[in-house]
């Protein structure tokens, strides 16, 4: 830097001024080198710190006198350095970013909103950000199209993970441009960004759990596409390393195993890149403990509520997802349904009803995206039911009004998507909670277990208000 600078235009006054003042300091010093040497011990005045004060006068004229331009100019790899920590430590806190990305979490919401958890705890391990991704359909992924909070309350998430700094894609963005400012400013390509793109996922026929390299490119989802030219897998600019952990079902089945299994994972993730990047498909907790669930957000509560209002606080939750039913058993269901219906009526003295459906409510398309062929007994039932009884749905009571009557949530609404979550706590919040028997409609389904769980819960915790955890009514004989 000095050097630079003495070459600059700035030259020869300063250098004048230092020549004299140079002087001046020699003769001064002579002076008093003579009057303390009397005085003082000589070793003292043998150290350079006269000289020391010297350079450090001249540097800070200099600095305050050169131009703009003569700092952008002398600015070097140490300064680009410097800023990029500046960037960092405003930005994370530390002088380096670190994030874990996993810009796609496998299944549908109840199971996503676990594995979110899982990775989050892998965050936490890693200390590393952990970047919100996008929800919507009922997925959480950066596919989608709604930020997080759309779905979640994120400070309550980040009250169960106080150790984990959460940024959602925006953050991400706008750190990863102001990265990129940097860099152009700089005209600096040595610091690219490093990125270790990996899938982590269930194989069901794996005999073991490996992780291994892989191709570049190996198994990654399109969309993360959005983020280029920011950032870019193909850019040979970016460092990128490919990836694959499969694994053993087995391992994340049995506790013990499991505990291996997330130390391994934290093993061969604790790296230096700057952004983990990862596709995830796991099935089951990575962790041995299990995180409590993911909070929905305000919005999505006061519609439960509200809907619970509008029934009287009275009402029986049935969950009938026809998607898995035996079409030809569905005339016999839904007698099964009604007798029991009537029953619970009569002895709970309840006098409302809710749905929670996949059947297509809003428009002729399934509120289930895996739900494709809907017959004229899925029809009939639905029918069947609605003429003994009122039936109310989320769309029947109104809910979600504000989102329906905006275009933009379309299809958010009319597949599955919010309108599930809202489904979800209305029925947590029945007062008797039914759900269809094998061959009426989906059994085994983490969506039913949810609500369950929560329900046995609350009981646990002496409310009251709930007559039951979970019934199945039956197929009349
Ligand atoms: C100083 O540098 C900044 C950024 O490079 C530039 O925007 C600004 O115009 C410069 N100011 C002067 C006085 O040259
Ligand atoms: C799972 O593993 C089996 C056996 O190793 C392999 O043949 C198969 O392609 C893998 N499946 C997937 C989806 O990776
Ligand atoms: C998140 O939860 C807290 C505590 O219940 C609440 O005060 C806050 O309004 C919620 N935020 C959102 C966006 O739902
Ligand atoms: C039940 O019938 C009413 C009145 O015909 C109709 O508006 C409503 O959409 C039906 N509900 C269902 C779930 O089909
Ligand atoms: C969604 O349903 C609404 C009716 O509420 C309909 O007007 C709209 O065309 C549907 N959109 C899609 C994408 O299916």
């Amino acid at each position: 830097m000095t050097l630079r600078l003495n070459s600059s235009q700035k030259k020869t006054p300063l250098s004048q001024i230092t020549r004299n003042s140079f002087l001046l300091i020699c003769f001064f010093f002579l002076l008093w080198y003579i009057i303390s040497s009397f005085y003082f011990e000589q070793e003292e005045l043998l150290s350079d710190k006269n000289e020391e004060t010297l350079t450090e006068v001249h540097l800070t004229s200099l600095s305050t006198l050169s131009s703009n331009t003569t700092i952008t100019t002398i600015a070097d790899n140490d300064n680009s350095k410097n800023q990029l920590e500046e960037l960092n430590k405003k930005y994370c806190g530390k002088p380096i970013c670190k994030f874990l990305f996993v810009y796609i979490i496998g299944e549908q919401e109840t199971k996503a909103n676990l594995h979110f958890r899982s990775f989050s705890q892998l965050a936490e391990k890693l200390n590393r950000i952990m970047v919100l991704p996008n929800v919507g359909s009922s997925r959480i992924g950066t596919c989608n199209k709604f930020p997080f909070d759309f779905y979640y309350n994120i400070t309550l998430l980040q009250k169960e993970f106080p150790n984990v700094l959460f940024k959602s894609e925006n953050d991400f963005i706008f750190w990863l441009k102001e990265r990129d400012q940097i860099k152009k400013i700089m005209n600096n390509n040595d610091k690219p960004l490093s990125i270790l793109h990996s899938s982590v996922k269930i194989n069901r026929s794996a005999e073991k759990t490996f992780y291994d390299d892989a191709e570049p490119n190996f198994d990654v989802y399109e969309c993360i596409s959005k983020f280029e030219p920011l950032m870019n897998l193909k850019d040979p600019n970016s460092r990128v390393r490919y990836t694959k952990m499969i694994i053993k079902e087995m391992d994340l089945i049995r506790e013990k195993s499991r505990v291996e299994f997330s130390k391994l994972l934290t093993k061969v993730l604790t790296i230096d890149e700057e952004i983990i990047l990862v596709n995830g498909y796991v099935v089951h907790p990575l962790f041995l403990q299990i995180m409590p669930v993911i909070p929905y957000n305000d919005y999505i509560l006061n519609e439960a509520q509200k809907i619970k209002d509008k029934l009287s606080f009275s009402y029986i939750g049935i969950h009938w997802r026809l998607e898995s039913s035996t079409p030809k058993l569905l005339p016999d269901c839904v007698q099964g349904l009604i007798k029991t219906l009537n029953k619970v009526m009569e002895e709970g003295e309840i006098k409302n009803i809710y749905l929670a459906t996949d059947y297509p409510l809003l428009s002729t398309r399934s509120q289930s995206s895996t739900f494709g062929k809907i017959t004229s007994y899925h029809h009939d039932a639905i029918r069947t039911l609605n003429e003994t009884f009122k039936i109310n749905t989320w769309v029947s009571l109104g809910g979600l009004e504000q989102l329906r009557k905006n275009e933009k949530y379309n299809k958010e609404l009319n597949g599955s998507g919010i309108q599930g979550i809202l489904d979800k706590l209305v029925c947590m919040n029945s007062n008797y909670f039914i759900s269809g028997p094998k061959g009426c409609s989906r059994v085994i389904s983490k969506y039913t277990k949810a609500i369950a769980n929560e329900r046995s819960n609350r009981i646990k915790n002496k409310d009251s208000d709930l007559l039951n955890v979970i019934d199945r009514w039956e197929i009349p004989l």
